[in-house]
């Protein structure tokens, strides 16, 4: 769980860097899992930041979650090959399966939905990722298959 005292270390230690909010965001996001926001405010103030520039670091890159994943985690590619060959349609088959948006957790913090860009296997997408493991050459069908064997 978030801890706001090693949170508290975490930045002095890294605050006197050049350039010290991304690296702090992922020391963070390291520690906890996620960068809630308690950390934002703490970040914020320690760096003499607005909360809304760490915001705005926080959404520019993907790397960093607001909240806890869930216990399983399915990543969908929403890059450009991969929306050639109708990502599109699978990325929405995702969210009507598990009834969250990307970017969002499945109810009891199950299943973490995100988006990936680029998983480097465009000739095979559509593509996603169930934790590690790649699945290609998706349909509505296998994405179904694919949340089910998440919730498992
Ligand atoms: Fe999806 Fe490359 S664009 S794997």
């Amino acid at each position: 769980a978030f801890s706001a005292d090693e949170a508290l270390l975490i930045v002095a230690e890294l605050k006197h860097l050049e350039g010290p909010l991304l690296p702090i965001l992922h020391a963070l996001e390291a520690r906890f899992g996620h960068v809630p926001e308690a950390a934002i405010r703490l970040v914020s103030a320690e760096l003499n930041l607005s909360r809304a520039e760490v915001h705005g670091v926080m959404s520019f890159y993907h790397d960093f979650h607001a909240e806890p994943h869930g216990r399983r985690v399915l990543k969908v590619c929403r890059a450009e090959a991969c929306q050639a060959r109708g990502g599109d349609r699978i990325a929405d088959a995702f969210e009507d399966a598990l009834g969250v948006r990307i970017g969002e957790t499945s109810p009891g913090g199950q299943v973490s939905l995100e988006a990936v860009y680029c998983l480097g296997l465009c000739a095979i997408g559509p593509n996603a990722m169930l934790d590690d493991r790649p699945v290609a050459r998706l349909t509505p069908a296998k994405v179904e298959r694919l949340v089910e064997e998440a919730r498992l």
